[in-house]
């Protein structure tokens, strides 16, 4: 019997912040250590997500390999069976279901959703294109083909999650039990327990959450940035001018912000941070203390990820690869022959499957 699937799919990017990596690398990594046993954990990077908005092209791959690093040094596992790590557009099935979806998804589904609409609203008319209009359906190209059940994502993608299951239901109605149904987002949760959205905010305006976005990159900690540049955004981090700590994120951000980057640098408590800097009056004392834990926390991160071989990647992405492709193209081949792309499958009298003409060609076709 097979595992039931988790899975989960990040955008490459090309400088990873603090906030990107406490809010989503770390919870998911810790999620497929303490999940894999029991489930097959499937991690991927969305290169092909990745394309639909401003590219540097010269530089994407080196990014996804960057990035897959990134993710090892933050404790990803390689020599777990059950986890698998893989870039998409190795595996060709996503793009071919992705095709096979876009012919029964409704004009009318795609126009409601609204990541598309807030994404499309900051480019310019010129700069929008389709792959940004059909991102949701290879979304659900991407989860439908491994049947995955679980599929932790943030509140921004819920509505996609959605899409999928809806697709997923009204193929399976029409063909029979095609596809795998992800479980509802309130199950997804309750399943994961919904993290209270942890965000760290931008150094110098916090009432905004820290991203790579920000122009002047003053307010954002980059995890390659030297303990002495993160030292220096600290310092100048914006507090308020009440002159006594106590951590209240709403009408604290600036002084709640220090303590928490302070706990999840230095891997202690926020509660037990929070109350050992309750009551000071010294703004400059929690900056320094929060400026050592970062640039510790950072030199410690660095090195790791200086010590990880783009060979022992490659191993790993060569192995993943190889199985997700085959098992993607099962669910293709299931799919492919339900609408009719490749002959029904027979059964012999003594219940054997065989497909008619028996030389049919394979699924998709791998790449290395
Ligand atoms: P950015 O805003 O820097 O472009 P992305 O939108 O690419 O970041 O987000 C990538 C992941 O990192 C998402 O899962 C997002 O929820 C998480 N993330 C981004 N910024 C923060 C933040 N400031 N605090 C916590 N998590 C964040
Ligand atoms: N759309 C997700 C994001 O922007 C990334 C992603 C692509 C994904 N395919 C996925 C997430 C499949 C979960 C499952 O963050």
């Amino acid at each position: 019997m097979s595992k039931p699937v988790i899975l989960t799919g990040l955008r490459a990017s090309n400088d990873l912040h603090i906030g990107n990596y406490f809010g989503a690398v770390l919870p998911l990594i810790d999620m497929a250590k303490a999940k894999a046993g029991k489930y097959q954990v499937n991690l991927f990077v969305a290169d092909l997500h990745t394309l639909t908005t401003p590219t540097n092209y010269s530089e994407l791959y080196s990014q996804i390999i960057g990035n897959l690093a990134s993710y090892i040094a933050a404790g990803l596992p390689l020599d777990h069976d059950d986890v698998y790590l893989y870039r998409q557009s190795y595996i060709p099935a996503h793009s071919e279901l992705a095709w096979i979806l876009d012919c029964f998804t409704g004009m009318g589904e795609m126009g409601r959703m609204v990541q598309f609409k807030d994404k499309s609203a900051k480019l310019q008319e010129d700069r929008i294109n389709v792959g940004l209009f059909h991102y949701p359906v290879l979304m659900a190209a991407d989860i439908l083909l491994y049947d995955a059940t679980y599929v932790p994502v943030g509140d921004d993608q819920s509505q996609h999650l959605e899409l999928t299951r809806d697709l997923a239901e009204r193929m399976n109605h029409q063909f029979s039990q095609l596809f795998t149904v992800p479980a509802p987002v309130p199950k997804q949760h309750e399943f994961f327990g919904k993290d209270q959205g942890l965000r760290i905010k931008d150094l110098l305006d916090p009432a905004k959450k820290m991203s790579k976005s920000d122009e002047t990159g003053r307010g954002v900690i980059f995890m390659s940035d030297s303990p002495e540049v993160a030292a220096k955004k600290i310092m100048g981090a914006t507090t308020d001018s009440l002159a006594q700590i106590t951590y209240n994120v709403k009408e604290r951000p600036g002084v709640s912000n220090l303590l928490q980057i302070l706990a999840l640098s230095s891997g202690r408590e926020l509660k037990e941070v929070a109350a050992e800097y309750e009551g000071q009056t010294s703004y400059g004392d929690l900056k320094k203390a929060t400026a050592d834990a970062v640039g510790a926390f950072l030199v410690s991160f660095q090195t790791k990820l200086a010590g990880i071989s783009e060979a022992d990647i490659m191993a790993k992405l060569k192995r993943d690869e190889t199985a997700m492709r085959e098992q993607s193209n099962k669910v293709l081949a299931r799919v492919q022959r339900a609408v009719g792309l490749r002959p029904a499958q027979t059964e012999t009298q003594h219940g054997a499957v065989l497909l008619k003409p028996e030389h049919e060609a394979e699924p998709g076709s791998a790449i290395e």
